[in-house]
């Protein structure tokens, strides 16, 4: 089925990652162009992976980077963005955006954030102050909520890693919402420690 769907440069991709890795790999982007066609009311066969890398521009050899389609050789109007944590993926899209709309996501799991060292690269000074005042049992959770609203941030403007992220702080930050599952929704394997964070602003000037 994914190489059915996807580009040649998105299974080139993925085929070069090692067994677990490349299988999350090509069901996520298999379930992101099933999300995406969805959201489009066309069949997921008539979009075409377009990415846009910061570092490598767009083109049809290009599989990482910003994600976006195109449907009949024409920019999808759909802004999208995507993660992936502990084997679940999370998506986040409008369709028919205005053009001046940046939206970014991210799913965290927060023992991926607990390691020595983490917070001298990843925190401001003033994250690392408000984490030490947060109680210990609750404190692995706020870096995790922390990670994930920088990478969100960083996804919705397009900069990525580029930016360091000890430059970014994401205390009282405009347009950064900390996402919670509605109760409603029932999902039993969904892991303790997974996060997730959206950011969206509309862009009228620069990037930061
Ligand atoms: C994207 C990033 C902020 C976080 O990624 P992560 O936590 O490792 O992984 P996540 O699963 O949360 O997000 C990955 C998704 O982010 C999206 N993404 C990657 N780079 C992006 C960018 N510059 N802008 C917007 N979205 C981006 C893609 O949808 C990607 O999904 P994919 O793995 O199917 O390609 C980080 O990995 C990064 O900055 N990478 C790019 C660095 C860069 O520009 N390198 C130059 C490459 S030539």
């Amino acid at each position: 089925m994914a190489a059915e769907l996807l580009s040649p440069a998105e299974m080139l991709r993925g085929n070069a990652m090692a067994p677990v890795l490349r299988l999350e790999f090509l069901v996520s982007r298999v379930a992101q162009q099933t999300f995406a066609a969805t959201l489009l009311g066309v069949p997921a066969s008539k979009l075409r992976a377009a990415y846009e890398c910061p570092e490598c521009g767009t083109g049809p050899d290009i599989a990482h980077g910003r994600p976006g389609y195109l449907l009949d050789g024409d920019p999808a109007p759909l802004l999208l963005s995507a993660s992936r944590a502990s084997g679940w993926v999370l998506f986040a899209a409008v369709v028919r955006p205005e053009a001046v709309l940046q939206l970014g996501v991210d799913l965290e799991n927060a023992a991926a954030t607990e390691f020595a060292g983490f917070d001298d690269v990843a925190l401001t000074v003033r994250e690392r102050r408000h984490l030490d005042r947060v109680e210990p049992m609750r404190r692995s959770r706020e870096r995790a909520r922390l990670w994930a609203r920088k990478e969100a941030w960083l996804k919705m403007t397009g900069e990525g890693l580029r930016v360091s992220p000890d430059s970014l702080d994401v205390l009282e930050r405009q347009g950064l919402w900390d996402l919670e599952l509605p109760a409603s929704v029932d999902v039993q394997d969904l892991p303790n420690g997974l996060l997730a964070a959206l950011a969206v602003r509309f862009a009228l000037t620069g990037t930061s």
